[in-house]
């Protein structure tokens, strides 16, 4: 898909709030948004939001916050967050580059996104800025792919079945996972010693087949991944070898997935 039109971002994001945010992302929206601990009149601003499911959360969560704005590169994730939550203020935007005044909101989340940025570090410069002083910052990132025995199994089997990029592609989620590493990305972007909790998630899909669509359908259209028919089949009959550990008595696919979240107050 080169230059792809708002119909068919919009698709994939469909597919990605469908089969995607219930398997793996809503949990650690669910901690993150308790995490938050957000007072009434606060401001919020969730970076690369996605179809927004964390946004979501913490404008039920928090009736009483001040603002909820949910921010996103994506404008086929945002259409899909607008037609879930018409109440909150989606923009898009990079994130590398954020559209606010300095000192704007008491509360930056972002789950998910901070490995896909080119810069890392100045996206988190630009989550501080924006920041009023004594404000929260809350990132989530996945933990390493080597702890995640589910995904690398995955990510093998793309690379045998269709392509070995196609297999480097599912292991960009879990780039950042390594703590020391994250450490020194929130130093060099000038926040000191930030907190780091690692929790551990359950990630669920129907079965394998719906694992492996998850990603196929959900995402990598995003990436300029498309495949046929055929070698979808192909992909689907090794996940289903690939993933019998982790199946479950009632065959479902099941796995522990490590979110390391690091925490920072604005000085
Ligand atoms: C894995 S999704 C996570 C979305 C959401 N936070 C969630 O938990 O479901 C990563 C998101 O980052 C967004 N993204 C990637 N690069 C971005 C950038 N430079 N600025 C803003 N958003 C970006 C993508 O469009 C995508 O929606």
């Amino acid at each position: 898909m080169n230059n792809p039109g708002l119909p068919e971002l919009e698709q994939t994001a469909r597919a990605y709030e469908e089969r995607l945010v219930p398997a793996l992302f809503q949990d650690v929206a669910g901690h993150l948004a308790e995490a938050a601990n957000i007072h009434a009149g606060q401001d919020v601003l969730d970076v690369a939001c996605g179809t927004g499911v964390l946004a979501r959360t913490i404008a039920r969560r928090y009736e009483t916050a001040g603002s909820v704005t949910g921010l996103d590169l994506n404008p086929g994730m945002l259409a899909v967050a607008q037609s879930q939550a018409p109440g909150i203020d989606w923009q898009q935007g990079d994130a590398e580059s954020l559209p606010f005044q300095d000192h704007s909101f008491d509360v930056v989340v972002s789950q998910f996104g901070l490995m896909l940025f080119p810069s890392p570090e100045l996206a988190l410069q630009e989550m501080y800025r924006v920041l009023r002083k004594k404000g929260a910052l809350l990132v989530a990132v996945f933990d390493s792919i080597n702890r995640v025995p589910a995904y690398k199994a995955m990510s093998a089997v793309f690379a045998r079945v269709v392509d070995p990029a196609v297999g480097q592609a599912l292991q960009l989620p879990f780039s950042l996972g390594d703590t020391r590493k994250l450490t020194s990305l929130f130093t060099s972007a000038g926040i000191s010693a930030p907190g780091i909790r690692t929790l551990e998630i359950t990630a669920r899909f129907q079965g394998a087949r719906e694992m492996a669509l998850a990603d196929i359908k959900g995402w990598f259209p995003f990436a300029d991944i498309q495949l046929d028919e055929p070698t979808i089949d192909s992909v689907v009959a090794e996940a289903e070898l690939a993933l019998e550990p982790f199946r479950t008595d009632a065959g479902t696919i099941e796995f522990q997935v490590p979110v390391h979240i690091l925490s920072a107050a604005k000085l």
